[in-house]
């Protein structure tokens, strides 16, 4: 009888688990994702960081478009700004508290801004009627501009004296069709 025919053939075992191989892959990926990542961080340090805000002069329509004696608060949103129309002529309010900068509302049931935050309260001048708001609200910079329509500039913001005078501050109502 032939032993050799019929001993089984030796099979080398299966490897089991990671490799060698895989663990030096694995480590060079990881590296490379790494060195990926600071320069990436080193580009974005840098570029500078953009900040969108809106423009500061806008179009805010025309005089005819603003009701008398009424609040407006179309530009709130978009701007943080109110158009009232009254009978010394249209002007712009800004709709930041002079407390602590919080954003205030118009309530018009009671003809007051009022700030959610220390409860400041304002008359549809700005002028302070409660709270710890130690100024009147700032007026925006208002002229009448090509074709008869209305132009803001937030940059331009007094609560001074000259802010109730026609000028800067204030279209005149004569000056309102
Ligand atoms: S921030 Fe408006 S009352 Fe304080």
């Amino acid at each position: 009888m032939n032993v050799e025919a019929q001993a089984p053939l030796a099979v080398a075992p299966e490897p089991t688990g990671v490799s060698r191989r895989w663990v030096l892959r694995a480590a060079w990926g990881s590296l490379g994702a790494t060195g990926l990542l600071g320069l990436y961080a080193t580009g974005r340090f840098m570029l500078p960081t953009v900040l969108y805000e809106p423009p500061t002069r806008f179009v805010l329509g025309r005089p005819e478009d603003f009701r008398p004696d009424e609040v407006d608060a179309r530009f709130q949103r978009a701007y943080n700004v109110f158009v009232v129309r009254s009978g010394s002529g249209l002007y712009v309010l800004s709709g930041q508290c002079t407390h602590l900068g919080c954003t205030i509302n118009w309530f018009g049931a009671q003809q007051r801004f009022k700030c959610p935050c220390h409860g400041s309260n304002f008359d549809h001048e700005g002028h302070v009627v409660g709270g710890p708001a130690p100024a009147s609200l700032m007026r925006v910079a208002i002229e009448v501009g090509p074709e008869g329509r209305l132009v803001a500039d937030t940059a331009q913001r007094s609560n001074g004296a000259e802010s109730g005078r026609p000028g800067l501050y204030l279209v005149e109502a004569g000056a309102l069709r």
